[in-house]
């Protein structure tokens, strides 16, 4: 198992490119299922859930031809409409094929995801939704079988809570059906909206993605698209926290800044300078004490959950004393056991992390347990006195391109040990 060597102490100068968006490329690729032509897809992060989705579409009969980051999908025939266990346990977004699937082929098997590290994370709403639908859902031997004959049709499907890959498998169900769909209470995140844009390209009708109410029409049948993914917020955000935390000047580019304005406005009431020098990239400096500044976690547009690990590691940093809220997820502190060991003061009180700054961190050998946890540990690791060793980067590997080269591009001392 691959480990990171970190040592602490060095501000980041300089510029940082992003990739494409891991949670964008996931669906995107799952959305190449809905039709038999091809569909070209470019800034696909070389990352390991991407290859997970990859392989799944390899097995379900998908002509996965990849050239760097542009990924070529032909799904001709679909062979088999299943996702196995051995895929989905190490990738939940695996039930993105579900919608796909079922209004495509009129069936689909994909196994329960079972427990995860950062929350039960169940699939409930998903499977309401496609039986709204129209869809008959079975459970047997760990597996949701769901199947519709005669085609979906279109239905009012209220979400009962916001969810991600809940609203994407529906729009991708809703995108075949006969009739209208409606999505109400629909995730209003960038990556739903992106896909969305892709499917627009392949000639659903979709009105409303980006808002809470999403209007489909259904179509008879998909063409191929081409079409370049969104940047990574989180992995945008996470370099903002990392010229942060170590007081350094650094520049992200290839960005959308305005996808990471709450953290943005966050960062500047910790007393951070970030700047939009030119569209599509954003600079963070800091050079002077940062404030500490409470956060509480929301769907978009407010704070990502998948941001709240790294801001954890922030506040270690800020002097005074910080509470972070995550609403999100019910067990989303793993990181806060490891950053302790690490000397920061941090109070876990249900699903409140109260965080006493600043604390100077040492190196100390930490374990990484989910992937933004990694991330975390990564930072605080950059200011930390001495060496850090991190074990089960495979985490960081799931989500992030090439992290610690690009890093190290900007004057980290990190190296990967293999
Ligand atoms: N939920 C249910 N029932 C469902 C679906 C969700 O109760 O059927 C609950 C979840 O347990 C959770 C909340 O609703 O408490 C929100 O979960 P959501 O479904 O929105 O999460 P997700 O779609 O599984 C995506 C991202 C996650 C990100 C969350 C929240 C992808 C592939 N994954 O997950 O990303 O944390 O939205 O923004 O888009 C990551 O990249 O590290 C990551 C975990």
């Amino acid at each position: 198992m691959d480990k990171f060597v970190v040592i602490g102490g060095v501000p980041l100068r300089g510029e940082v490119e992003t990739s494409g968006a891991k949670n964008s490329a996931l669906p995107v690729l799952a959305a190449t299922l809905l039709t038999d032509q091809p569909v070209t897809l470019d800034r696909i992060p070389r990352v390991r859930d991407v290859r997970t989705m990859q392989r799944l579409l390899v097995d379900i009969g998908a002509k996965v031809d990849v050239q760097g980051e542009r990924v070529r999908v032909q799904v001709g025939e679909i062979r088999s409409p299943e996702a196995p266990y051995e895929l989905v346990k190490t990738m939940r977004a695996s039930s993105l094929v579900l919608g796909p699937l079922v209004a495509r082929a009129g069936r689909a098997r994909v196994s329960l995801p079972g427990g995860c590290a950062i929350g039960a994370r169940p699939i409930n709403l998903h499977l309401t939704g496609l039986e709204q639908l129209g869809a008959q859902i079975r459970q047997a031997h760990g597996y949701i079988e769901a199947e519709a004959p005669q085609g979906l049709r279109g239905a009012t499907i209220r979400l009962e809570r916001i969810t991600v890959t809940g609203t994407e498998d529906l729009i991708m169900a809703g995108v075949l059906a006969r009739g209208e769909t409606v999505i109400v209470n629909a995730a209003r995140e960038p990556e739903v909206s992106d896909l969305a844009t892709l499917l627009v390209k392949m000639g659903a009708k979709i009105e409303g993605a980006g808002t809470s109410t999403i209007r489909i029409q259904g179509v008879e049948r998909l063409n191929g698209a081409d079409h370049t993914i969104i940047a990574d917020r989180i992995e945008a955000g996470t370099f903002l926290a990392a010229g942060a935390i170590t007081g350094g000047d650094l520049t992200i580019t290839r960005c959308a800044p305005e996808h990471n304005a709450a953290l943005i406005a966050k960062l500047q009431a910790t007393g951070a300078e970030v700047t939009q020098p030119e569209p599509n990239t954003v600079r963070v400096r800091v050079d002077g004490p940062l404030r500490s500044v409470d956060v509480s976690t929301q769907e978009y547009p407010g704070f990502a959950t998948d941001l709240q690990a790294q801001y954890l590691a922030l506040m270690t940093q800020a002097e005074g004393i910080s509470i972070i809220t995550e609403t999100i997820f019910e067990n989303r502190f793993m990181h806060a056991q490891e950053l302790a060991r690490m000397g920061a003061s941090i109070r876990l009180e249900g699903n409140q992390a109260i965080v006493a700054g600043k604390k100077e961190l040492t190196g100390a050998g930490v374990i990484a347990s989910d992937l933004r946890a990694s991330a975390s540990l990564v930072l605080a690791a950059l200011v930390a006195r001495g060496e850090t060793v991190i074990d089960r980067v495979y985490h960081i590997d799931r989500g992030y391109e090439k992290i610690e080269a690009k890093l190290a591009g900007v004057g980290a001392q990190i190296r990967r040990m293999e």
